[in-house]
């Protein structure tokens, strides 16, 4: 069963979901204007994107940290493809945050000045499938496909948004002498998130103290994102969601693939992914309980 144009758009061999992007904005990226001190987050779907949004938000705003400014981590570290209402980025005071699920072929030309900082979090693919799986339900944006089967071979065909996982983290890791770039993982984070934000602050030559490093790593919690109306999209941007269908901050843990697929599944999956993920410069982590 092949995905329904009605959800997605395919621009330059990259599929968005069709109502978060316009093909002529999409066009002008290339020539975007970078700053040395923009800060781009950098992510496949589902791979810790919202998560790592707060952390720099939390770094960079203290007004984030305490309260004292109403702004969501959208607001915050917008996308820069999904600008669909036209937001005046080129204007934003520096340093300047963004997100993107770009490859790498296509962000801004200036992002290859060596300069600017890139971070790039990964997430172990098949559970960033059953992330996307669960999320295709929920989100108003993308065709649910009820069948995890379907869905599944769909992800491994690179058919659903983001296109194919190994082509964006291979595409970002060959060229990352082409950037000033911060790989970290989504399961890092998780098995130490304060490890992991004290090296996202070194990446940025941010000196905190150890009481903000404190506060940033409890804000963070899936438990304190939920409930924030800043930081919770079912809260910010409730018309996006079904939402008696889940969540988007959904389970947030390492292996739940496990519970989803089935061992002849999950073969498959190597079988697809095993040999050009051996030659990728990471380390992957499939279960919470592996040692990392
Ligand atoms: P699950 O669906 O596996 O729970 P993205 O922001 O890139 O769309 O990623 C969403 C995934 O990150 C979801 O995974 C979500 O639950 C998880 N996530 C969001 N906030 C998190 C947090 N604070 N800690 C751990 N995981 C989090």
């Amino acid at each position: 069963m092949e995905p329904s144009e009605k959800y997605m758009i395919e621009y330059k061999g990259f599929y968005f979901a069709r109502d978060t992007v316009i093909p002529e904005y999409l066009d002008s990226l290339e020539d975007f204007e970078i700053r040395d001190n923009d800060v781009f987050l950098v992510t496949y779907p589902k791979s810790g994107t919202m998560w790592s949004q707060q952390i720099l938000s939390l770094i960079y705003h203290e007004g984030h940290r305490d309260g004292t400014e109403n702004l969501t981590i959208m607001d915050r570290v917008p996308w820069l493809e999904h600008n669909i209402d036209n937001t005046d980025y080129v204007n934003r005071t520096s340093p300047r945050l963004f997100t993107t699920h770009l490859p790498y072929r296509l962000v801004p030309k200036g992002l290859r000045n060596g300069r600017t900082k890139v971070i790039y979090v990964a997430r172990n693919p098949k559970d960033v499938c059953v992330s996307l799986y669960h999320y295709s339900k929920t989100s108003v944006l993308l065709e649910e496909v009820e069948d995890f089967n379907i869905f599944m071979e769909r992800f491994l065909a690179g058919k659903v948004i983001g296109s194919s996982w190994l082509d964006h983290i291979e595409g970002w890791s060959a060229h990352r002498d082409d950037f000033n770039i911060l790989f970290l993982t989504y399961e890092e984070m998780k098995k130490d998130v304060r490890n992991s934000i004290l090296k996202i602050c070194n990446f940025l030559g941010k000196r905190l103290t150890d009481k903000v490093i404190d506060d940033i790593v409890d804000k963070a919690s899936m438990a304190n994102m939920r409930v924030d109306p800043r930081t919770n999209p079912d809260i910010f941007v409730p018309t996006l969601f079904d939402l008696s269908k889940g969540s988007f901050l959904r389970k947030g843990t390492i292996g739940d693939w496990k519970d989803m697929m089935t061992v002849a599944q999950s073969e498959r999956f190597d079988c697809v992914v095993k040999e050009r993920m051996e030659k990728l410069p990471f380390k992957f982590c499939w279960d919470i309980k592996d040692d990392f």
